[in-house]
């Protein structure tokens, strides 16, 4: 409000009607450029009492919820909402009385299913809370190019692998074709094969199958969508766990471990199965880089909004020609490696909206960083205390 008009309210017994008539439609002016700004917003704007009753409603969150036509003041959210589910799902968000951020849902948009993401923060004035305020946004367009994304970045992922399975499917192929070639040539010249070459070369055919079988099987397991079930776990439990179960094996390569686990971490939503591989993929390759022994230390920490899981040997490192491919599919530097241990870690951090990054030096050894997201109460705590939300 113009700092003159609230004087003028202040002294309005004073004034004369030609006075009041010029503050009136100053506050007019006012209000109508408050309306039209609300009313241009993407964002759809409304705000309740504490007993959830309309005061303030935008265009858009007209639309975007498809509230009923006419006049909507004092009455309750949910009841002026014409989709059901839609009245539903926001009665029971905003009687939580929680605040409430990027919370996403479908709506029936009239024309089709729509996206929308509701935020909600409690309306403080004078330092008590009055109400609450709903900020509704369409995010229907943005999803599907996240989907989009996702199928591009899935087929290219999945270009490499099938490159990676015809290649690796070539020698074992070769090697069955070859060993037949030999049976023939036998049968052709003598007629027949004496028993040791004939079970020599089954024998090796055998084996080439069984190879083959377990292409198939780690490529199918690369490439299957995974179905996480995402629980709330404590990742330092999980990280001392992991540990405990290679005991012995880190005891047989004279690798003494290290924990510095923050003890204020929240728990976060993660498939235990899943991560449990992960960290046992990391360890099993730092074990591997250590034949001399060393030290694996596992850490655990909180940045911002994600928690940071970070895996470090001492082992032979990494040479920088190496550190592009070593998440590629089938790259290995072993002579009985599948090469899959990492892609399979990328996939599974990357299905819990994850990271992982690495540090390595080569005679020195390497770090293994992940993130992984805060859950989405944890997130807004921290939002809520860092920008002092609502005590204006
Ligand atoms: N901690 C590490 N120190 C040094 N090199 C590593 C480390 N972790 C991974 N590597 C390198 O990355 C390569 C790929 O690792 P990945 O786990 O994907 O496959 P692998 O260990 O070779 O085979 P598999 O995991 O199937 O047994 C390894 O062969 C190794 O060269
Ligand atoms: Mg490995």
């Amino acid at each position: 409000m113009r700092n003159f008009v609230q004087k003028a309210v202040k002294k309005i017994e004073k004034l004369d009607r030609e006075q009041i008539l010029t503050l009136i439609n100053l506050l007019t002016e006012d209000i109508e450029l408050l309306e039209t700004i609300l009313n241009s917003m993407d964002d759809g704007v409304i705000v309740t009492d504490m007993e959830y009753r309309i005061r303030v409603v935008n265009k858009t969150a007209r639309r975007l919820l498809r509230l009923h036509p006419g006049e909507l003041i004092e009455k309750t959210v949910w009841g002026v909402i014409t989709d059901q589910e839609t009245a539903e799902f926001i009665e029971k968000q905003i009687k939580r009385d929680d605040r409430i951020v990027e919370e996403e849902f479908y709506t029936d948009k009239g024309s089709g299913t729509a996206v929308l993401s509701l935020n909600t923060t409690p309306y403080v004035k004078n330092k008590k809370i009055e109400g609450t305020l709903l900020i509704l946004r369409d995010v229907t367009e943005k999803k599907q190019r996240e989907a989009q994304f996702r199928r591009a970045e899935n087929l290219a992922s999945l270009t490499t692998l099938a490159a990676g399975v015809a290649h690796e499917i070539k020698n074992p192929l070769a090697s069955i074709g070859i060993h037949i070639q030999l049976m023939k040539k036998e049968l052709q010249g003598s007629g027949c094969i004496d028993k040791e070459s004939g079970e020599e070369y089954l024998a090796i055919i055998d084996e080439e199958i069984e190879r083959l079988n377990s292409i198939v099987v780690d490529f199918l397991f690369a490439v299957r969508p995974m179905d996480t079930r995402l629980k709330s776990e404590n990742i330092n439990k999980l990280s001392e766990d992991m540990l405990e179960f290679v005991k012995y094996e880190l005891e047989e390569h004279n690798v003494t471990t290290e924990l510095h686990l923050s003890p204020t971490i929240p728990k976060i939503e993660i498939d235990q199965k899943y991560m449990k591989q992960v960290l046992l993929n990391i360890i099993k390759n730092a074990i591997a880089a250590m034949p001399d022994g060393g030290i694996l230390s596992i850490s655990t920490s909180r940045k911002d909004d994600r928690v940071l899981i970070q895996v470090k040997d001492t082992g032979f490192g990494i040479s920088e020609d190496n550190m592009t491919k070593i998440f590629e599919p089938y790259f290995t530097t072993k002579d009985f490696g599948s090469g899959l241990g990492l892609t399979v870690v990328y996939k599974i951090i990357r299905e819990h909206g994850g990271e992982i990054a690495l540090d390595s030096k080569e005679g020195e050894g390497t770090t293994f960083t992940i993130s992984l997201p805060l859950p989405q109460s944890e997130r807004s705590l921290l939002t809520w205390e860092e920008k002092g939300v609502g005590d204006q």
